[in-house]
């Protein structure tokens, strides 16, 4: 495995492999790597002849200035927890490094609207540059993200309907904690007490799928946000039942009703400064 800092070393490498005839897979981090980031990677290890993955925090992306401060950053652990996976590159610009990049604005529409995008403006729009600027480096033939940010899938997708060279997006399962909650580099910054509680979030969601379509989708939205909201350590921030595919709220639960559309709740929730997102598949 090999680490770069420089765009054109990396541009080299890759332009080697190609000259080889291989597959490049690439998996885009913010680094604080934990096993949800390592089942991406060990996907992309297998779907591809080399993978590359990326470390950068992009301050761009933060619109809470407290949050970028005390973002986790785990370098050596991270090396260490890729050296297990067979990733062939790291990439781990500096912002400086970044910075000298073009940066494209993306028509993200409606699907970038809503949840994150209403509680964080601008959010989804840096995202969508930086990983487009990554794209445009590595020139990956399949890029890996994980269903946990439902909806940046979704935008990164739009995004990438907008780009002249094509790679397909694969998304990849929530990985959980034994106790169900969904692995997050922030859940770092939970307090003990705190860490105790979050799982009610994924558990509220699990029980709220056992007992669709019986409950009405209003009811199993006040059931999600009562049963959350009773822990005096949990707020929360929204929880809207969506139609997978344009992510807008539905009404009826045969508002969205096949595989490709199949209804996502999805959630964020305070849990002291610490802001956790989460979202579960419901049957229909
Ligand atoms: O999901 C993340 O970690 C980030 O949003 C991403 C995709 C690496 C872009 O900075």
């Amino acid at each position: 495995m090999r680490t770069l800092n420089r765009i054109e070393e990396l541009q080299a490498c890759i332009a080697g492999e190609r000259a080889q005839g291989r597959t490049v897979g690439f998996v885009p981090t913010m680094g604080a790597l934990h096993d949800g980031h390592i089942s991406l990677v060990n996907r992309c290890v297998r779907d591809n002849d080399i993978c590359v993955t990326s470390i950068f925090v992009n301050p761009t992306q933060f619109n809470d200035p407290h949050d970028l401060d005390t973002y986790p950053r785990t370098p050596e652990r991270d090396q260490q927890l890729l050296l297990t996976t067979g990733c062939r590159y790291v990439f781990a610009p500096t912002e400086h490094e970044m910075r000298s990049l073009p940066a494209r604005t993306f028509d993200l529409g409606p699907v970038a609207e809503g949840m994150e995008g209403a509680c964080r403006p601008g959010h989804f729009a840096a995202v969508a540059q930086v990983v487009a600027q990554l794209f445009d480096i590595v020139q990956p033939d399949k890029a890996y993200f994980g269903e946990k940010d439902f909806q940046q899938l979704a935008v990164i997708r739009t995004m990438t309907r907008q780009l002249s060279h094509s790679v397909r997006i694969i998304p990849c399962p929530i990985v959980r904690e034994p106790d169900g909650l969904a692995m997050s580099s922030r859940n770092l910054r939970l307090s003990p007490h705190e860490r105790q509680q979050a799982p009610l979030i994924a558990q509220t969601l699990r029980q709220s799928a056992a007992l669709t379509p019986r409950r009405t989708v209003e009811d199993t939205r006040a059931f999600v946000v009562n049963t959350i909201n009773s822990n005096s350590l949990l707020r929360v921030e929204y929880f809207e039942i969506v139609r997978a595919d344009t992510l807008q709220p539905i009404n009826r639960w045969t508002d969205a009703n096949n595989a490709n559309n199949a209804p996502r709740g999805c959630i964020a929730v305070r849990c002291g400064n610490v802001r956790l997102i989460d979202n579960i598949s419901y049957p229909c």
